[in-house]
């Protein structure tokens, strides 16, 4: 059986003052709940130690948003693998809509990045979605697979074993247009199907496939009831702690 996890992508939301109100609120919330699922928040590069502090000894566990794939050097305004590492980090979401369409990032260069994090001990989150239009001209299938197949590119069968695959419809990001569990349990299949071609059945049948876009407490539970949807990565409902409590309960 695949655990369930529960992602929060905060995007660019959140100064210190509002980070330690949102953990507080978010471990007294869920100090009463029996908790059935893995719980990861993911706030901006400055909230990252802050948060560490006030969730290290709690069931939750910390992610960052982005990472570049060098250690160091000149590369003003990036941060790396190990600094995220320091900061407490267990995981990174690399390859977010945001950063591929808003940012230009391309699948080699979140191929690269993938194997940096993997080689420096972070767990990925590594999302792919088609646009609107991509799904409207019926290409859907063909997006996914160009972005998994390339973004995994050289990645091996052990390493594998350590990423989570998120798959966000780019067009149900934000606009609280969720994909229909049907739709959603559909592209998770295939892309399950891709990963058992690429590498194995015990491989992909134990690859955690979460969901995100417009992901709410009222939806959450259907979506995550389909046999291929293994958790949500959050973003809009993470901000409030009742609504991500909601979503982590429904797991
Ligand atoms: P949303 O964002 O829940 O606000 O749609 C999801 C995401 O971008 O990860």
């Amino acid at each position: 059986m695949r655990r369930k996890i529960i992602a929060g992508n905060w995007k660019m939301n959140n100064d210190l003052k509002e980070t330690q109100n949102l953990i507080t609120k978010l471990t007294s919330g869920l100090s009463g709940e029996s908790i059935n699922c893995e719980i990861i928040i993911c706030p901006p590069f400055t909230s990252l130690s802050e948060a560490y502090s006030l969730i290290k000894d709690t069931k939750i566990r910390l992610g960052a948003q982005n990472m570049y794939f060098e250690s160091s050097g000149a590369f003003t305004g990036e941060v790396s693998a190990e600094m995220l590492k320091s900061a407490g980090c267990e995981y990174v979401i690399l390859g977010h809509s945001e950063r591929r369409n808003i940012f230009g990032e391309s699948n080699q260069m979140i191929n690269k990045k993938l194997k940096k994090a993997l080689n420096s001990g972070l767990k990925p989150i590594f999302c792919v979605g088609e646009l609107l239009e991509e799904r409207e001209t019926g290409i859907t299938e063909k997006v996914i697979a160009n972005q998994v197949v390339e973004g995994l590119n050289d990645i091996t069968l052990e390493e594998m074993g350590k990423i989570i695959i998120a798959y966000e419809p780019v067009w149900a990001i934000g606009t609280g247009k969720t994909a229909t569990p049907e739709q959603a349990q559909e592209v998770h299949e295939f892309i399950r199907g891709i990963i058992k071609g690429k590498y194995n059945e015990s491989v992909s049948e134990n690859v955690i496939i979460q969901y995100g876009g417009s992901v709410k407490s009222d939806n959450a539970k259907d979506l995550l009831s389909r046999k291929d949807i293994d958790g949500a990565l959050v973003g809009g409902a993470c901000l409030k702690a009742d609504s991500f409590i909601g979503i982590i309960t429904a797991a």
